[in-house]
């Protein structure tokens, strides 16, 4: 039985009555990290895991939501609705509702079955799935008529003000917006973007879970945040128009950043180059030239592991024992850090072999299993029933 039918099936035990099921993906990001939240840009796509959400409206105030791969039930009534603190699973579902109220509408109760094959803890943005799911879900059963962009927003506020995390745009934006065989460059400023195809010969996007949960996210994630926006403070004091990191240059920072705070200029050097080497990375694969490509995710990689410091041992392991293979194009960690997965381009027939020898030597170093996913590129937020 297919997921669409599984949850179904368990929806109308559960609440007989007939749902709409909504698939919304997990997403990758080709290059530009922990540059949304600084205006810069992103290279993300929607993939082929993906959270599913079976709803429908109620004749109450009340909201029953069950996890169907946790085997956990949980209900709350509208006019208690707040950020629960015992369990996490909820608020992504509980804080995008919350966003139709602060919209002025009308909220009745819903029913919803969850189901994702998006690994947690992954870096998948396995959340920002869940999110843009049940914002899609309430505004075609309400047909409230919301577009993509005011929904990918509504998702992301989601994210803030029941999840704790001041998550930039890019993966809700990802979530919603994909696109299959494309890439989305996103200007995370003005919010313009563009689908960049990303349809490789012979090449394709290999996932290594190094397993280790990023638990230290949340917290070293609002960190960095703050530390970008004591940089951007230093430099807008002494020049005129500038709102964000998008804004700044290297001779910016020496001038008046370096003086004050090595850390603090660290931090805001990884992104200022960051954000120019997306735009030139963006070029070289609209130029068919991947090697370059390749070169910059090596160089985001070490951007990220030691003037950012978002990186662990696991994630750098992972990306230094793959840099002189010649089968493998690029390489580095992916989204917020501290765990998660490694995105690589690697050849399509080495794969298999090199797979195979990474995890025999990961598993032996880490104690930890690896885990692999080729990830395909697909359509973002849909209703499939
Ligand atoms: C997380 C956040 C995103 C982005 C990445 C880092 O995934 O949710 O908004 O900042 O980290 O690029």
């Amino acid at each position: 039985m297919s997921l669409k039918e599984e949850i179904k099936r368990v929806f109308k035990k559960k609440f007989q009555a007939e749902p709409i099921i909504i698939r919304s993906p997990g997403r990758i990001n080709i290059i530009g990290e922990h540059t949304d939240y600084n205006e810069g840009f992103v290279l993300s796509a929607a993939i082929d895991k993906a959270a599913y959400i079976a709803a429908s409206l109620r004749d109450d105030d009340e909201i029953h939501i069950v996890a169907m791969d946790l085997n956990e039930y949980f209900s709350v009534k509208l006019s208690d609705l707040k950020p629960v603190g015992d369990i996490s699973w909820p608020n992504y579902i509980l804080g995008s509702a919350a966003q139709f109220i602060k919209r002025g509408v009308k909220l009745p109760g819903f029913n919803i079955v969850l189901s994702s094959d998006v690994p947690i803890g992954a870096g998948l943005s396995s959340s920002a799935a869940v999110e843009c799911a049940t914002v899609f879900a309430l505004n075609e059963l309400l047909k409230t008529n919301i577009d993509r962009l005011a929904m990918v927003q509504m998702a992301q506020k989601a994210e803030h003000e029941y999840a704790g995390v001041m998550c930039g745009i890019m993966d809700q934006f990802a979530s919603m917006m994909g696109k299959k065989d494309y890439v989305i460059k996103l200007d995370c400023r003005s919010l313009e973007y563009e689908y960049v195809p990303f349809k490789l010969e012979r090449i394709k996007v290999l996932l290594l879970n190094t397993n280790v949960k990023h638990s230290l996210a949340s917290s070293e994630y609002n960190t960095r945040r703050k530390e970008c926006e004591m940089a951007v403070e230093w430099v807008r004091e002494n020049v005129q128009g500038v709102n964000s990191l998008r804004n700044v240059n290297e001779e910016m920072l020496d001038k008046y950043v370096l003086p004050k705070d090595k850390l603090i200029d660290k931090r805001s050097r990884y992104v200022v180059q960051e954000i120019e080497r997306l735009v030139e990375g963006c070029n070289d694969l609209q130029k068919g030239d991947l090697a370059e490509l390749g070169k910059k995710m090596f160089a985001t990689h070490d951007g990220l592991s030691k003037m950012y410091e978002v990186s662990c041992k696991e994630l750098d392991w992972l990306v230094d024992k793959v840099r002189d293979y010649t089968n493998v194009i690029g390489a580095r960690m992916m989204g917020g850090g501290f765990g998660g997965c490694t995105i690589n381009l690697v050849k399509e027939n080495a794969i298999e072999e090199f797979v195979a020898s990474l995890k025999s030597a990961y598993e032996k170093e880490m104690e930890l299993p690896l885990t692999w996913y080729v990830a395909s590129i697909e359509n973002g937020t849909e209703i499939i029933a």
